[in-house]
């Protein structure tokens, strides 16, 4: 079951994993905008964080980096200083730093380039199809979302399609290392001292590293300088180039970070046809506007990203309470997304929803999603096409959601498809 709508007063411990397996605990979300918009929790695995839950509150923040900081980590969990640098990127960089190193690749994930795509992810969306409505019953999860991100992955950071499947696989394992479906070592019930300097401290990290360094060893000697890896090892503004480890961690971001999100906002969306079949038919007999507005209400309705965490730098009030240097601070993208105050019902998916202010992207902060663009697009065609073929999905068995506080989707879709 989905909650649609908060229906109790809930007191879900946050940093738990536990809490989030039934989705996100919006009802108590929806208590602590209400009661506590700046709440602290104790956190039995290391120093306990303030959860900041309202919308306007958010986006103050999240723009404030005078204030707030990335460079100390960006998930609830602690980190050493060593651990910090052995694993970071430039999302975990404040201005100016931060803005030097994102402007070498910000031009390859602008809007205008990645619409050149559109042509190659209807192509892509099409095969995908073709495979999962041959079955007609099937995981949606498995067949449709989760493989358009993997294939669209490929043509970003220029690897053959034969290596996808593991890559996503180690992906996975990174982002869902709370999940022992996707995980050996799940973060709060194994040792993972041992990949203490891995990103996620994961041994998959560590795969994924020697993957990164044989790709760009390869790219090199045949003197290849297109894409995105190319252009984060070039030399900033500054003249500063980022280091091997840096650009280990960037791959593993991108392995990471575009796909999994990607999938689970597509998975939110074939799962809103499966219990609102009326939004479906929306989509396949309203304006053609419609899908200027749609794949963002699915991508604030979905909210992967559920929180980033940062860390003040300088004493701040907010609702009475005093935040110190030092104290971790979690922006609740999720929570936001479900304001009252700045969505008209926020519990429904409106298609025609404009303006659409939602955080699912990091909006407001420098570090807003780098691929916002191409999840866009890549949520918009494949839905396109979708609905183009099918007049109805049901689903043949319960979904399952992902066992993680950090990045929330249904990572299982049975359904059964009627085609058009
Ligand atoms: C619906 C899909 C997606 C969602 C919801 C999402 C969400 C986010 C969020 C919330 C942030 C901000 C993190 C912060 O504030 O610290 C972010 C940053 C980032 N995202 Fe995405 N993302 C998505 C898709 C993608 C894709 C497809 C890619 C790349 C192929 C990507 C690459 C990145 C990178 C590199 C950053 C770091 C940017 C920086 O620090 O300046 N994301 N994403």
């Amino acid at each position: 079951m989905t909650v649609w709508a908060p229906t109790d007063d809930g007191h879900a411990p946050l940093w738990s994993h536990d809490s989030f397996t039934q989705g996100a605990p919006h009802h108590t979300f929806a208590r602590l905008r209400r009661e506590d918009p700046m709440a602290w929790s104790d956190y039995p695995a290391g120093q306990g964080f303030w959860n900041v839950t309202r919308h306007a509150d958010i986006l103050a923040l999240n723009r404030d980096t005078a204030t707030l900081s990335s460079a100390h980590g960006i998930r609830m969990e602690d980190q050493t200083g060593e651990e910090v640098l052995a694993r970071r990127t430039f999302q975990e960089t404040d201005p100016p730093e931060h803005t030097h190193t994102r402007l070498l690749v910000a031009k390859a994930f602008s809007k205008p380039m990645v619409a050149l795509f559109e042509d190659q992810i209807r192509t892509l969306c099409d095969q995908i199809l073709d495979a999962a409505l041959a079955e007609r019953e099937f995981d949606a999860v498995q067949r449709i979302a989760r493989e358009l991100p993997m294939r669209m992955l490929g043509r970003i950071i220029g690897t053959p399609d034969d290596d996808l499947p593991w890559l996503v696989e180690k992906g996975d394992a990174l982002i869902a290392n709370t999940d022992a479906e996707f995980t050996s070592h799940v973060l709060d019930q194994a040792d993972t001292d041992a990949y203490r300097l891995m990103p996620f401290r994961s041994p998959a990290g560590a795969e994924l590293y020697d993957y990164a360094s044989r790709l760009m060893a390869a790219k090199r000697a045949a003197g290849d300088t297109q894409g995105v890896l190319h252009l984060i090892t070039q030399p900033d503004a500054q003249g500063r180039v980022i280091s091997d480890t840096e650009f280990r961690n960037f791959f593993c971001l991108l392995v990471a970070a575009g796909n999994d999100t990607t999938r689970y906002s597509i998975a939110a969306a074939l799962h809103a046809f499966v219990h609102r079949p009326a939004l479906l038919q929306q989509l396949r007999e309203g304006s053609p506007a419609l899908w200027d507005t749609a794949p963002d209400e699915f991508i604030r309705w979905a909210s992967p990203a559920m929180y980033f965490r940062r860390t003040a730098l300088r004493r701040f009030e907010l609702h009475g309470k005093t935040v110190e240097p030092g104290d971790k601070v979690l922006l609740w993208f999720v929570s936001g997304n479900r304001d009252e105050t700045a969505f008209d019902q926020p519990f429904e998916v409106n298609l025609a929803r404009q303006p659409n202010r939602h955080l699912s992207f990091g909006q407001g902060g420098p570090h807003v999603c780098l691929g916002m663009w191409l999840a866009r697009l890549e949520v918009r065609v494949l839905l396109q096409a979708l609905c183009q073929r099918v007049t109805r999905l049901e689903a043949t068995g319960p979904h399952e959601w992902l066992r993680s506080n950090f990045v929330g989707g249904i990572k299982r879709l049975p359904v059964r498809v009627t085609l058009a």
